[in-house]
């Protein structure tokens, strides 16, 4: 049976973790293919909270295989943390996979992060100074190093060498950053070979083996599509490919292998990090929604940005990512408000244009379109099926179908796993 893929639709938080948890359960296999700990995706349920950063979010159903695949960059000590708290939480970890090929996160590169975010100054981007963009970077140099080094000791040794000196030639003398010394690498890394020994594989050949033989796979994205390195708001971005493509690529499938892709999509717009976000509240209502949502960084603490639901971008992600459906969270979050807004246009003085810009300096002249409608009250919590919702909330979901030409499959209207609904069966 051919892949489904979940992706977030804004600039990430959408609520991935939650609704990849709830695919979960119909699921025999769930798959991170992009990104490292820069995630952090939260699954409720009995009770209680669990943030993810690396593992996939299926992990809480026991018996499922979760793999960590080749196109993400992990930093194997970081992942070894997770798994420690994950065991001592007493949660199964028997089904974790890790590629061979995904690449390294080092402490240099976290160093690199913090220091080019420094001396990038008012134009920052406001990454997760997780050693993301400095990993892929290196990637791409072809100066990365990879999980399969992490089991050849003098090799990694040789190659750690040069690298270490390399980098800490540009931490002290262009950045004035302390220097690293290969003790500190190596000791984190031998740990992690050896307690991540059991778990890795050949990650691609797992997943079309599971594909091949029917069985079903859930392909689970980090971040959004306005964070896509090719399709976001360049250069306010993160250095992989969250989109529907990329799932291809960093899980080392096909394109004929997929067979769905759920967008998720929260009921407003957040985005933690710089960069444009044209329905941005910087007002009382931007406070209420914030605190009503929670909307903290899963990972930094940061709080997030707020802004109204905006279609322009939903539907930008419908085409760059292909959506066969729309999974839509957090319609809870706005209950209580008189009134909410959508925005399904933008304008530049007279003009109406119904697409985003890539020149983002243009985003100073452009205001956005809104539709007003009437808020909707707490009753939503209890909904369990689309009869139930609101009148409000099923003209709201409607605006969303229409101006996207995209479907809702499945509503979230609360923190726990229990709290969200099927409109589709996506695997179906
Ligand atoms: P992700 O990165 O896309 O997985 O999203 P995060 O976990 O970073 O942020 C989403 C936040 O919203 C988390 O705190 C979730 O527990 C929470 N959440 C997800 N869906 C819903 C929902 O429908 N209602 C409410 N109130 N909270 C939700
Ligand atoms: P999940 O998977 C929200 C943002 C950072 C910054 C930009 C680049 O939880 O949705 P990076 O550290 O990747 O180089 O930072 O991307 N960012 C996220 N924002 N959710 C995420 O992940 C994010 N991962 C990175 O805030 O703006
Ligand atoms: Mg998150």
């Amino acid at each position: 049976m051919r892949a489904v893929v979940v992706v977030g639709t804004q600039w990430g938080d959408e609520g991935k973790g939650k609704v990849t948890d709830y695919l979960a359960e119909q699921a025999d296999m769930i798959v991170r293919y992009q990104g490292g700990a820069n995630a952090g995706h939260t699954v409720v349920f009995k009770g209680q909270e669990y943030k993810l950063h690396l593992v996939p979010s299926g992990i809480f159903h026991p018996g499922k295989i979760c793999v960590l695949a080749g196109g993400m960059v992990i930093d194997p000590v970081e992942l070894c943390g997770e798994l420690d708290e994950l065991e001592k939480q007493g949660h199964d970890i028997a089904g974790l996979r890790v590629s061979y090929t995904a690449h390294l996160v080092l402490p240099y590169h976290k160093l690199l992060d913090g220091a080019e975010e420094v001396q990038r100054g008012a134009n920052k981007i406001g990454t997760t100074q997780r050693g993301i963009g400095p990993a892929y970077v290196d990637k791409y140099a072809r100066t990365g190093l990879r999980i399969v080094d992490l089991f050849d000791e003098a090799g990694l040794r040789e190659k750690l060498k040069g690298l270490i000196d390399a980098k800490n030639r540009v931490l002290e003398c262009v950045y004035g950053v302390k220097p690293i010394s290969m003790n500190e690498v190596m000791s984190g890394l031998q740990r992690a070979a050896v307690r991540l020994k059991p778990f890795v594989c050949d990650a691609s050949r797992l997943i079309n083996e599971y594909i091949d033989a029917g069985r079903k796979v859930l392909l689970e994205g980090a971040q959004g599509t306005m964070l896509d390195i090719d399709h976001g708001t360049y250069p306010y971005v993160t250095a992989s490919n969250p989109t529907a493509g990329g799932a291809c690529t960093g899980s080392g499938i096909g394109p004929t292998k997929i067979k769905s892709v759920v967008g998720v999509v929260k009921a407003y717009s957040t985005r933690v990090g710089d960069g444009p976000l044209l329905t941005e509240l910087k007002d009382e209502t931007g406070v209420f929604i914030r605190e009503r949502g929670h909307e903290y960084g899963a990972t930094t603490g940061r709080p997030r940005r707020v802004g109204w639901l905006d279609l322009v971008i939903v539907k930008y992600a419908s085409r760059v990512n292909g959506l066969t459906s729309l999974a839509l969270t957090k319609l809870d979050t706005l209950a209580g408000l008189e009134t909410v807004k959508v925005c399904i246009a933008y304008k530049k003085g007279s003009e109406r244009l119904s697409d985003i810009s890539f020149n983002l300096g243009e985003y100073g002249e452009y205001e956005p379109c809104y539709v007003e409608m009437k808020g909707w009250d707490e009753s939503i919590t209890v909904a369990r099926s689309y009869d139930e919702l609101p009148k409000e909330v099923r003209e709201y979901i409607r605006l969303i179908e229409n101006v996207t030409g995209t479907q809702v499959s499945l509503v979230s209207v609360g923190r726990d796993r229990g709290s969200t609904f099927a409109l589709a069966d996506v695997f179906a």
